[in-house]
């Protein structure tokens, strides 16, 4: 055989060789092993092209041609087979992970409206259908407006029934959202029915009170504004926000603000007032403060009260939640549990 021969048939042993081998890979590391031993940097069909320089000059460039030939033909003979690999290993994994693509994903968590803003926007969704209108005011309010303007004057005995924070000796946490009536007589003329809500702070706490809570109060100011008109809105307002005809009672009370001043009742939602543990077995449930504007908060912002008149209630927004969905704990508002708040979300549980 002459040298060419030896060599040619040297090259067909080698891509016999590794072709069987392609086939009989059994996964596509195993294959790219194949390729370096022979087509790789320094594989068999590659260290062939060193035979060269002893081939006679006239056989170089058709035995180059060959080797290029059988290389081709060896990657091509890879692709393929590494092709067929692949998929029978991402079927192989699939089953050995057993990954169920049919199963339903795991949900996220979605949120949801705390219940104090819950009940806070459906009470103020109430008293608009009867034309008022929300306003806010500061959570920092000078002693102006959460006392003197409202007729608690320095010194007043009053001002021990709000337990107050104070932040210096001029500015109190406010204890009550009374302030923003004074900050909006002092921006807007009567005729005003308007809704003042927000956050309030007491230095108090226990099983049925919060150092910061929320309260809502309601305000109209008007020519001939009459006690018949304050029952006849808060009984519609209890109606609309318990669903039920509700009795309301009004008991004499103290607001220097007000006067008359009443602490309002609602007969228990619970019971229908025949008597249960959250109504204390009395079938009345307290919801409030209300009254008259009385004349010397009038005059302290300049409203003509020859002219005019005004009623106000005030309600804590945690104390209606809990007497809506009979809730025993008041700090649990506070606390953030999503078991708690969970039980609150309309349309799916958190
Ligand atoms: N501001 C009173 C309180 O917090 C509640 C109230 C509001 C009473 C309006 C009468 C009129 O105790």
């Amino acid at each position: 055989m002459s040298q060419i021969q030896v060599a040619q048939s040297k090259l067909e042993t080698l891509k016999k060789e590794a072709l069987e081998k392609i086939q009989a890979a059994p996964s596509s590391q195993a294959l790219y092993q194949v390729k370096v031993e022979y087509w790789g940097k320094s594989g068999h069909v590659t260290e062939i092209m060193k035979e060269m320089a002893a081939l006679p000059k006239e056989d170089k460039p058709g035995f180059g041609k060959l080797v290029n030939e059988v290389k081709q033909a060896l990657e091509e003979a890879y692709v393929k087979a590494e092709d067929g690999l692949k998929v029978k290993e991402i079927e192989a994994r699939m089953q050995s992970e057993e990954l169920d693509l049919t199963l339903p994903g795991v949900p996220r968590a979605v949120g949801s409206e705390h219940p104090v803003s819950s009940v806070t926007n459906e009470i103020v969704a109430i008293l608009g259908r009867l034309g008022y209108s929300l306003r806010q005011g500061p959570l920092i309010e000078s002693d102006f407006y959460n006392f003197e303007a409202l007729n608690i004057p320095k010194n007043h005995p009053a001002r021990d029934m709000q337990d107050t924070f104070f932040v210096d000796q001029t500015h109190v946490l406010r204890t009550h959202t009374s302030p923003i009536q004074v900050h909006v007589y002092q921006s807007e003329k009567p005729p005003l029915r308007l809704i003042g809500t927000g956050a309030v702070f007491r230095c108090d706490s226990d099983i049925s009170h919060l150092p910061h809570f929320h309260q809502i109060e309601g305000i109209c100011v008007d020519e001939k504004v009459s006690m018949a008109d304050l029952k006849g809105t808060i009984s519609f307002f209890v109606k609309e926000f318990f669903g039920a005809s509700l009795a309301v009672r009004f008991r004499p009370s103290f607001f220097p603000f007000t006067e008359p001043s009443a602490e309002v009742d609602c007969q228990c939602p619970i019971c229908k007032g025949n008597g249960c543990s959250l109504c204390k077995q009395s079938g009345w449930i307290e919801i409030g403060g209300c009254g008259l504007v009385n004349p010397k908060v009038f005059e302290q912002s300049n409203i003509d009260t020859s002219k005019w008149q005004g009623f106000a209630f005030g309600f804590g927004i945690e104390r209606m939640a809990i007497i809506k969905y009979g809730i025993t704990d008041i700090r649990l508002f506070p606390e953030n549990d999503l078991r708690f708040l969970g039980q609150f979300v309309t349309g799916g549980a958190l």
